[in-house]
């Protein structure tokens, strides 16, 4: 049924059907409801302290309000395209419920600076709930890597073996990944605490505000500095998903991870099988579906910062229509970073590791290669010098098919004549480890300490 528009005064035609519906934003900014009723109920409640509508009134519109919030929490609100917008939707039904005083709710206040308040009530809201979430994924790390503190795993660069490390502190190289995300999450959460309420639609307003009053009712420590800023600014919200984005960065990392270490030819890992699926032909299949997902999802949120830093791009002051697009690409991003941090913090909880498998890979591809290299710097030679002969070692076992543990002293010694007795010790698995001792090294003891760190919150 078509509604009477709110700005209908100065149009003496109806607007078109389509053009209407292509317009309209209803169809997705309904999920501010909840915000746009808060809003407008400090704001009400302003204009009545400030005089400026009367108590009565003020207790009219917050009891309407709280109606339609029922409404529509019990989905019985009846939402109209030809509304326009969720702020429309819901002061035309404040207005049919209770008359004048719902029409007095929009003095002092435009839908500009309205939806930007909206906004950024929702995204603080969103911004609490993720960083929530990613100390629920940091939780499962530092779970994982409590658990199997003694594993080893060969480290890569290239992708090809490097050292050996310690599993958990592979682990945890992903916990200071996340905690630096919840850092740009709650840094740009500053920046969206602001309350712009008060622009009017550009320049301010003639009546008597309290900015001030309003921000305090919302919870807001700052009130926006300049009407023309407060109603066109969503740097917020691009700050916001450039956030995301780089916290997906850090997903889709850890998802080619655990994509690799769960192939047959790696084993590394078992995802839990209610992470992953089957094939319709391959019946020995079992898929890291989630992972692969996430590993997706990434380019829909770097996809959503380009949208809306186009969408941003070389708009003139104030407020366009173009930043009604500013949403979906939002929501789109708030939904995929909340789905794919819960279920990661699900999947890295439940995941088994195969200790053996990570052990046999880490004695592999001469992993201790370097450790040999530091152990004749010890004994005086010149590092580079090390390097060459750690390398014709390393050749000659190519060559007779052996690792450098299977050498003799004998053998050790046609290489360099330093090498002794203590080679042996110097070059386990263990040894190789430990001796990473210096702060953010895979030791034992200094991963033991950052796992309590982690747990401690710093
Ligand atoms: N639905 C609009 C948006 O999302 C609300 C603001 C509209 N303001 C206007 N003057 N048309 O941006």
């Amino acid at each position: 049924m078509a509604q009477e528009k709110l700005w209908g005064g100065r149009f003496s035609q109806p607007t078109d059907k389509f053009v209407e519906e292509f317009t309209a934003s209803i169809q997705f900014d309904k999920r501010l409801y909840s915000q746009d009723i808060r809003g407008s109920i400090a704001h009400a409640e302003m204009l009545g302290r400030q005089g400026i509508i009367s108590a009565a009134d003020v207790e009219a519109i917050v009891g309407g309000l709280r109606e339609i919030l029922d409404q529509i929490e019990q989905g019985t609100f009846d939402f109209s395209v030809s509304l326009e917008d969720i702020h429309m939707n819901i002061e035309a039904r404040l207005s049919e419920k209770i008359g004048e005083a719902g029409k007095r709710l929009h003095t002092g206040r435009s839908r500009n600076d309205q939806v930007a308040l909206d906004i950024r009530l929702y995204l603080r809201d969103e911004i609490a709930e993720i960083t929530s979430y990613l100390d629920l994924l940091v939780d499962s790390l530092l779970f994982q890597a409590e658990k199997n503190i003694n594993v080893m795993m060969p480290g890569f660069t290239h992708l090809q073996t490097a050292q050996p490390i310690l599993f958990a502190h592979h682990m945890l190289a992903y916990v200071e990944m996340f905690k630096r995300d919840k850092g740009r999450m709650e840094d740009c959460l500053k920046r969206v605490n602001v309350l712009p309420l008060g622009a009017g639609a550009l320049a301010g307003t003639t009546f008597p505000i309290d900015r001030e009053f309003v921000a305090d009712r919302l919870g807001f420590p700052e009130v926006t500095r300049n009407s023309l800023d407060s109603v066109s600014d969503r740097d917020f919200a691009l700050e916001f998903i450039s956030a995301a984005s780089i916290l997906m960065m850090h997903l889709s990392r850890f998802s080619e991870e655990l994509i690799l270490w769960s192939t047959s030819e790696f084993r590394f890992v078992e995802l839990s099988d209610s992470f992953c699926t089957g094939s319709s032909i391959m019946p020995q299949k079992k898929n890291p579906d989630v992972p692969e997902l996430v590993r997706g999802k990434t380019g829909r949120v770097y996809g959503n910062l380009m949208a809306l830093l186009t969408v941003m791009k070389s708009l003139p002051l104030a407020y366009n229509k173009d930043m009604q697009e500013d949403k979906e690409p939002l929501f789109d991003t708030i939904d995929t970073v909340k789905g794919s941090l819960k279920i990661f913090a699900d999947m890295i909880r439940e995941m088994r590791v195969n200790a053996d498998r990570m052990l046999q890979a880490a004695g592999g591809g001469f992993s201790t290669a370097t450790d040999v290299a530091d152990y004749l710097v010890r004994k005086g030679v010149p590092f580079r010098d090390a390097h060459e002969v750690v390398g014709k070692v390393v050749r000659y076992c190519i060559d007779e098919d052996m690792t450098l543990e299977e050498l003799s002293l004998a053998e050790w010694q046609l290489f360099s004549m330093q090498i002794q007795e203590d080679i042996f010790a110097a070059i386990t698995l263990e040894a190789s480890v430990n001796a990473r001792s210096a702060t953010g090294g895979t030791a034992l003891e200094r991963v033991r300490q950052e796992i309590e760190r982690a747990r401690s919150g710093k």
